[in-house]
């Protein structure tokens, strides 16, 4: 009861603490940098697919299950849309919807997380497959890139169902959410740039792998869309840490989250509990 009680204050204190006063336009102000870095932020993400699908269709082969070289060509397809595109998209929904509920936001966030999941077991057993059914077979897990993505695909699974138990079933009593949150964002975080580092080393190793390293040097057509995938790739994480990151453009609790707390007990439990979980 007396939990219930202090984080019942601490809402309320947060709530007043991040209201602006009326007339003040600096919230407006923010929110409008926002949208233009988010606007940024989707053109970059959706160009550097485009442009992966591009260096694979003009100069790797295309797409396709029959050989183990062309099946490989899903890989870096699948994982440039999951690992970075969707997963820099799930992190700053709360921000980027800050005017949803904060249970249909939980239940997207988790749910685009588990999309990405599946894009990655597509995604590895396309290279694995384009390994293990090569004649001669190839060895497996034996480059930087390869170690690097699967720390950051083991990182990616642990916090996704330590983030669905603690936070939409069976969830963790409010005191714990508010000590495991800031861990929760910490390795969220890393292993979106660990899956940005993986991306740039799996695409340097492919251009040498394809062009041959004296033909890459020579910066041909082919190196101008590699090194453009791989410097976009970057700017797109920026700007993704950047807009998860910057406490002004932290999402507000709701007015209609402040009545519901003292409408239904459900209702009530579940807001001390976002209360908890820095709505
Ligand atoms: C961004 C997330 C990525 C992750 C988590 C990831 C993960 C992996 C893993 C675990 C392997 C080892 C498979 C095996 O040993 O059979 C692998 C192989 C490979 N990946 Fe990726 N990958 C990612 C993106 C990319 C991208 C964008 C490319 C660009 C072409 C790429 C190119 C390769 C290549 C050439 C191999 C085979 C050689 C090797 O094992 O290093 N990867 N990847
Ligand atoms: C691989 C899976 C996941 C990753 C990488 C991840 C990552 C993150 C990151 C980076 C944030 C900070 C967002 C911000 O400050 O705006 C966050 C917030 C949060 N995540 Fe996750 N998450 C994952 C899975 C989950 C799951 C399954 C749940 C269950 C509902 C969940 C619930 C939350 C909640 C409640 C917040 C707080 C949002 C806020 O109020 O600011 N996460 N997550």
């Amino acid at each position: 009861m007396h939990n219930v009680y202090i984080l019942k204050t601490a809402y309320y204190e947060r709530l007043n603490l991040k209201m602006e006063p009326i007339g003040d336009t600096t919230q407006g102000q923010r929110l409008i940098n926002f949208r233009i870095f988010y606007l940024i932020t989707q053109m970059v993400g959706i160009t550097i697919i485009i442009l992966m699908a591009a260096w694979i269709s003009i100069y790797l082969g295309g797409f396709g299950w029959s050989a183990p070289a062309i099946e490989f060509n899903w890989h870096p397809l699948l994982m440039t849309i999951g690992m970075i595109y969707l997963f820099g998209n799930s992190i700053t929904l709360y921000r980027s919807f800050r005017y949803a509920r904060k249970k249909n936001l939980k239940i997207s966030h988790a749910t685009l997380f588990g999309v990405i999941m599946v894009l990655i077991i597509l995604a590895l057993i396309a290279v694995f497959n384009s390994h293990n059914l090569a004649s001669p077979p190839i060895p497996n897990l034996y480059s930087l890139h390869s170690w690097i993505g699967l720390g950051a695909v083991i990182i990616f699974g642990c916090q996704w169902v330590a983030g669905f138990v603690s936070f939409l079933y069976p969830q963790i009593a409010g005191p714990n959410k508010m000590v495991y949150m800031p861990i929760h964002i910490y390795f969220g975080l890393l292993a979106f740039v660990l899956a940005i580092i993986a991306a740039l080393l799996g695409i340097t190793e492919k251009a040498i792998f394809h062009m041959g390293a004296s033909a890459y040097s020579q910066l041909p057509n082919e190196a101008y869309i590699v090194n453009s995938i791989g410097a976009l790739i970057v700017l797109f994480a920026g700007l993704i840490v950047f807009l998860t990151t910057n406490e002004g453009y932290r999402r507000i609790p709701l007015p209609e989250d402040a009545m519901l707390l003292i409408g239904h007990d459900d209702e009530r439990h579940n807001l001390l509990s976002d209360a908890s979980s820095s709505s």
